[in-house]
């Protein structure tokens, strides 16, 4: 039982997105409310479970794993959890890796490095320090900052992950742009998304589409499109001036599913097939079933058989009430 998942549009799922908790220290606005319902500690997988879980698709031939939350670095004991995972670096796993608010990263990121992550991924949507903190409600941009120096030092390579939001940074794009090529990290902006149930925020406000930011980006610098994937969703340009590697995540203006190779695994071991849609598939249960993980390579295979052509975000639809009410935090984005 060790054929590779392949999904019914002959998709080969090679990558699986974990999110080992909900909990976050932020609360990005557009992520999460003020004051979220968090899930209790009992529904969450144990870490042995999540090895358990995680093993079961190195078997089945997932080749990248990428640790989400919520944050990461917040969750109990997770470092034992990457060494535990550093395992099968080499035996199946091609990259372990993480995408992280970068609040924890002055404490870890040594660790990190040791147990075999090459490259992570870090939100950061401004360089000012009251934006920041006004974003994330309370984060504090220095520890951030502190944080990527030392996932720097530690020898990692840093993509830098800024949420593309209007009114908010459009008017720091070129120093984010220019803050990066200093420091040698890649850039990757991401068109907002409609996702979860955030009270007073309007998400359309917010909504700054890539297709504009690019052509800001193209009237100082010459854009020269790349074939290369990071077997994520993003297109990536290389400025000609600076020879820097920009990236675009565009589920809204540019769609990439006829390319998706992932599914989403939630820390309480529901595997959700895409970011966009609802359904899932509760992978706890066989787990805790039986000590054999035979039954649970059976419902992941169950699962994939279903996996949808694509996601169906749209911000005409979210005006009628169509946005999607589970929270990016949940699912690990
Ligand atoms: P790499 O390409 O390996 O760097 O990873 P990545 O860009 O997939 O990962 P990251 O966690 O940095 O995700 C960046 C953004 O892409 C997040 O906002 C995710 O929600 C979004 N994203 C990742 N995968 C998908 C997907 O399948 N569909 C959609 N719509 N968005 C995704
Ligand atoms: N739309 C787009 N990106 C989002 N993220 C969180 N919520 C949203 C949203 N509604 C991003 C974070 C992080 C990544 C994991 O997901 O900024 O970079
Ligand atoms: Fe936390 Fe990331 Fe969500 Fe911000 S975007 S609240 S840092 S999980």
């Amino acid at each position: 039982d060790t054929a590779p998942l392949i999904d019914p549009f002959a998709r080969p799922i090679t990558y699986l997105r974990v999110s080992v908790t909900d909990r976050c220290d932020f609360r990005c606005t557009y992520c999460m409310a003020e004051h979220m319902q968090f899930l209790p500690k009992a529904d969450l997988l144990t870490l042995e479970e999540l090895d358990r879980m995680c093993s079961a698709f190195v078997g089945l031939g997932v080749r990248k794993l990428r640790i989400t939350g919520g944050e990461p670095l917040v969750r109990r004991g997770i470092m034992g959890f990457f060494r535990q995972m550093s395992r099968h670096l080499g035996n199946g796993l091609d990259e372990l890796t993480l995408t992280t608010n970068g609040s924890q990263l002055s404490r870890f990121a040594d660790e990190l490095a040791d147990c075999g992550v090459r490259r992570i991924n870090v939100s950061l949507d401004t360089l000012d320090p009251d934006k920041f903190a006004s974003i994330t409600r309370w984060g504090r941009l220095p520890q951030v900052l502190k944080g990527i120096e030392a996932a720097k030092r530690a020898g990692m390579r840093i993509k830098i992950n800024t949420v593309a939001l209007k009114g908010f940074n459009e008017a720091e794009l070129f120093d984010l742009v220019a803050w990066c090529e200093a420091e040698g990290h890649d850039l990757t902006f991401i068109e907002v998304m409609p996702m979860g149930d955030l009270g007073e925020e309007d998400r359309l406000d917010q909504y700054w589409p890539l297709s504009d930011l690019r052509a800001r980006l193209a009237e100082r610098f010459t854009l020269i499109d790349l074939a290369e994937r990071t077997g994520g969703p993003a297109r990536y340009v290389r400025l000609q001036e600076t020879g820097q590697k920009i990236g675009f995540i565009t589920p809204l203006t540019h769609n990439f599913c006829e390319s998706c190779n992932r599914v989403r695994l939630t820390c309480t071991g529901e595997l959700y097939m895409c970011l966009g849609q609802e359904d899932m598939a509760d992978l706890r249960a066989p787990l805790r079933a039986s000590e054999d993980d035979a039954p649970v390579r059976d419902a992941i295979r169950a699962a994939i058989a279903r996996k949808p052509k694509g996601h169906d975000f749209d911000y005409s639809r979210q005006k009628v009430g169509g946005q999607m009410t589970r929270h990016m935090s949940h699912t690990g984005g």
